[in-house]
């Protein structure tokens, strides 16, 4: 059965960007989280009315080294890969019963272009992607160390260098995800850029804040526009960080005149931001969604197929805590979900709520 996406009247707001050669039919984008957007987040993003997601980050040697976390982490939604299908007789039960996920997008991090030069022909040959992302913006000390993710930042010459790399090699568009700087004190992101461009990168993604910010503080739009203004309009510039509301989407979009817009925290608590944005972007409803609760449900059944009861149930914790927060009576719930012994006890408490 094909899957349907609710459809949008594109406007000054809301539009498909395109990135190299590949048309993406809106400009609302799911971020990559480490330990988050596997291939179910990712499926029930796009439900949720995500453009693209992203995977989380993958380590291109491990990739060249065929090392097997990096192959699950590049697995691509398809319903036939769970024992059981999950109910069809809901709307999302159904999408998630026939979806297979297309476009693929992978990050991949790395501290020089010789991985990555690996890491592409295995893509190529193997996965065919449909996007591949250099992640410049990791803060971990351990991947920081290595001269990986953030670190790269202190050396706008050799992401340029990295992305001509993946640019030789893969079939498909190359993209960069990239922090203001690596402290307050040297934003590079302006030099960074200019390199990426040289490079022929096709997009660029920016999350405003520094390494040494980590995730806290604000991010700085301001540096959103400025990067607007030097990519010129040649390629799409993606927008993140702090991307909380519907308002908060137009007022990146007005503030910056980004082309586009990655969610981040806020999507693995509601993937329905997706649609409420869009909502709010055209002016028009988007009928009866699902809740919370129905996105916990599926995400808890098919986590558990896919991970076995086991580490199934210990990762969703988090999940679902994460989904339930402001609802009402959300801390004793969480605090339940939290010291449930299994997927079953879940379940059930998830059910309860929504009878
Ligand atoms: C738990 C967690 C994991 C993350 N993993 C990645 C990652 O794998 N790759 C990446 O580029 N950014 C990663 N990020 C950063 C997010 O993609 C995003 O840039 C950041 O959270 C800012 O957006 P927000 O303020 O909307 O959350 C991660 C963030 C968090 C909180």
């Amino acid at each position: 059965m094909p899957v349907d996406f609710l459809e949008f009247p594109s406007n000054d707001y809301f539009h498909p960007v395109t990135i190299g050669s590949l048309r993406v039919r809106g400009n609302l984008f799911f971020a990559p989280m480490a330990g988050y957007t596997d291939h179910i987040t990712r499926a029930l993003g796009y439900f949720g009315g995500a453009d693209v997601c992203m995977t989380e980050m993958i380590s291109a040697e491990g990739l060249a080294r065929h090392n097997s976390t990096s192959g699950r982490l590049l697995t691509r939604y398809s319903p036939g890969l769970f024992s059981q299908s999950p109910d069809s007789d809901t709307m999302l039960g159904s999408f998630l019963s026939s979806f297979r996920e297309e476009p693929l997008y992978v990050q991949l991090f790395a501290a020089g272009p010789e991985a990555l030069i690996k890491a592409a022909e295995i893509l190529n040959t193997t996965y065919r992607p449909s996007i591949v992302d250099l992640n410049c913006g990791c803060p971990m000390p351990k991947i920081c160390r290595f001269g990986a993710g953030a670190a790269l930042m202190r050396n706008p010459a050799l992401i340029g260098e990295m992305i001509k790399a993946l640019k030789s090699v893969l079939e498909c568009p190359v993209t960069v995800k990239i922090r203001s700087g690596y402290s307050q004190g040297s934003l590079s992101y302006p030099r960074v850029i200019e390199q990426a461009l040289i490079a022929g990168v096709d997009a660029i993604t920016l999350h405003p804040r520094t390494q040494d910010q980590g995730y806290s503080g604000n991010a700085d739009w301001s540096c959103i526009r400025h990067a607007v203004q030097i990519v010129g309009g040649n390629i799409p510039l993606i927008g993140n960080g702090d991307l909380n509301s519907p308002q908060d989407a137009k007022r990146m979009l007005e503030e910056t005149g980004c082309d586009g817009l990655m969610f981040a925290r806020t999507a693995v608590k509601n993937p329905e931001i997706f649609h409420t944005a869009k909502s709010f972007l055209c002016s028009r409803s988007v009928g009866s969604r699902p809740d919370a609760i129905e996105y916990a449900r599926a995400h808890l059944k098919l986590a558990v197929d896919w991970y076995g009861e086991r580490l199934g149930s210990t990762t969703m914790k988090k999940r679902l805590a994460a989904y339930v927060s402001g609802l009402p009576g959300s801390a004793e719930l969480r605090k339940q979900l939290v010291t449930a012994p299994d997927s079953a006890t879940m379940s059930a408490l998830l059910a309860r709520i929504q009878d």
